[in-house]
């Protein structure tokens, strides 16, 4: 070894070292109770916008913000410190005068994404000893190395029997495109016409912002301007007849969501799941499960079609699955490789070793550490909170919904769910909207027992009692839909102090 390599090398071991020392100490924090939420109190000065508030507050981060290029797309106006996160709790770089970086509660897991939370030390520690090889461009499809093996097998001990062949990509768009190609594929292989078909999906699916997956996605707000997309049709999310009235001998396979999340974390009808399995097996069509956001433990079953006994014959999963690494995967039975001519799926990067290292590391904690029976008993928990939050607030929440720890708090139509995800994050709490009223709790699997103690504690409804709420810093504005919206802002402000 050169001498520049060794030095190389040795600084490179330090800062390993020194980081996996931070993250388990941050994690011992983290389980004694002692990491909170942190945010200037002048954040919850709730008149002004937040750019302004983060640009008089947060100066590290405005700074750091000013520096880089405006982002396209909407993102909180702040830089966050992936060093310093542990669990739910996501530091920025802003520190309080004390030194303590600044912390917001994260309710969403990075969209479902960090299934355990931020600095997981078994996911840490898996990237960091893959390390002497991560900066290789070995991808399955082409090389297949120990790690993306040691993968598939693990897919394949997990995943339901009967789905044994897996094609590893880097995103959830990609896996449902790879899903929809298979099985467009099959059809064109198996049917006498030669003809690819087309996929039936749902009206408020969501599948990804890719080409192929944005047909399939069922919400115009993503799709608007972008036509015409390929032939997909779509029909009613639950509704069998309009499912039955659009088989044909053309339909090559149903994509569905057993849980639609982007579309407001609304679950299949009970036996939904079943008939789509029983249709199609009956019209020799292919079923396409899209567990992207459901998938890995989410809904307290490693995949969310389980809850149903249903297997579909080809299920996209991404997200969770990398524990913050880009990795997706399309995972199928195995009659589907006799659809797939070679060269005719392929990726660049899937299934490299770095991403395959941390899915691997993902799935020995899953599978070891008695999460899924955890998440079913906090997924009640949450969703009775949820319900009680629900009938104090009648007027504002619609109804609550969801599966495991994919849940949803539905407020009403006029009620400003946006506003409401503003306010909430100026009080230090991160919450995302789905299908536009439905404010989404997706937190991470592990550990949640830590903050459920606090975020369950027996008198948590005297707090959010309306005389209390009445008596705190409720705005009664002229407007009914303002009343509403400070009545949620303040109900959920308190219920989110419980959680600090
Ligand atoms: C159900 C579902 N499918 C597909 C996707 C697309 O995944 P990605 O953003 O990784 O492409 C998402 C993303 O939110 C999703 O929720």
């Amino acid at each position: 070894m050169t001498e520049l390599m060794t030095d190389t090398f040795e600084a490179a071991m330090t800062r390993a070292v020194a980081s996996l020392r931070r993250v388990d100490e941050l994690n011992e924090q983290y389980r004694a109770g002692s990491v909170r939420v942190n945010v200037p109190d002048a954040l919850r000065d709730g008149d002004r916008a937040i750019d302004t508030l983060v640009e008089q507050h947060l100066p590290a981060s405005y700074a750091a913000l000013q520096a880089a290029s405006r982002g396209l797309f909407f993102s909180l106006p702040v830089a966050f410190d992936p060093t310093e996160s542990v669990g739910p709790y996501l530091a920025i770089i802003d520190r309080d005068p004390g030194g303590k970086p600044y912390r917001f509660l994260d309710m969403g897991a990075l969209i479902a994404t960090q299934a355990f939370g931020d600095n997981e030390p078994a996911i840490v520690r898996a990237v960091l000893e893959s390390l002497p090889f991560v900066a290789t461009r070995y991808a399955h499809s082409e090389y297949q190395t120990v790690l993306s093996l040691r993968l598939k097998a693990a897919l394949t001990r997990i995943a339901p029997a009967g789905a044994p062949r897996h094609f590893i990509v880097n995103t959830g768009a990609e896996a449902v495109e790879n899903a929809i190609k298979s099985v467009l594929m099959n059809r064109v292989m198996t049917s006498p016409d030669g003809d690819g078909g087309f996929i039936v999906s749902f009206d408020g699916a969501f599948h990804g912002r890719t080409l192929g997956a944005l047909a399939a996605t069922g919400q115009d707000k993503y799709k608007d301007g972008f036509g015409p997309l390929p032939g997909v049709t779509h029909v009613p999310y639950g509704d069998l007849e309009a499912v039955r009235a659009a088989m044909g001998p053309d339909v090559a396979g149903i994509l569905v969501e057993p849980v639609q999340g982007e579309g407001g974390v609304l679950p299949a009808p009970p036996g939904f799941l079943r008939e789509l399995r029983a249709l199609t097996s009956s019209a020799g069509s292919l079923l396409l499960a899209d567990e992207v956001q459901t998938g890995i433990g989410r809904t307290g079953k490693f995949l969310a079609f389980e809850h149903d006994a249903v297997q579909a014959d080809v299920v996209a999963l991404a997200k969770a699955l990398g524990g913050g690494v880009p990795i997706g995967a399309m995972v199928c039975k195995k009659f589907l490789e006799e659809a797939l001519p070679p060269g005719s799926h392929g990726s660049t990067f899937g299934g490299n070793p770095l991403a395959s290292a941390a899915a691997l590391a993902v799935l020995d904690v899953l599978e070891n550490d008695g999460l899924l029976a955890q998440v079913n008993q906090r997924g009640e928990e949450l969703s009775q909170l949820l319900s009680k939050t629900a009938s104090k607030f009648p007027k504002l929440v619609e109804c609550t919904r969801g599966r495991g720890l994919l849940q949803a708090l539905v407020l009403r139509e006029g009620v400003d769910a946006r506003k409401v995800m503003t306010s909430l994050q100026e009080s230090g709490v991160l919450l995302t909207i789905a299908g536009g009223q439905a404010l989404r709790f997706s937190p991470p699997l592990h550990s949640i027992a830590f903050w459920s103690r606090t975020f369950c504690r027996p008198n948590w409804s005297r707090s959010c009692s309306a005389r209390r709420l009445r008596s705190g810093r409720v705005m009664f504005s002229v407007s009914r839909i303002a009343w509403r919206f400070s009545q949620t802002v303040n109900c959920l402000k308190m219920l989110c102090s419980w959680l600090r």
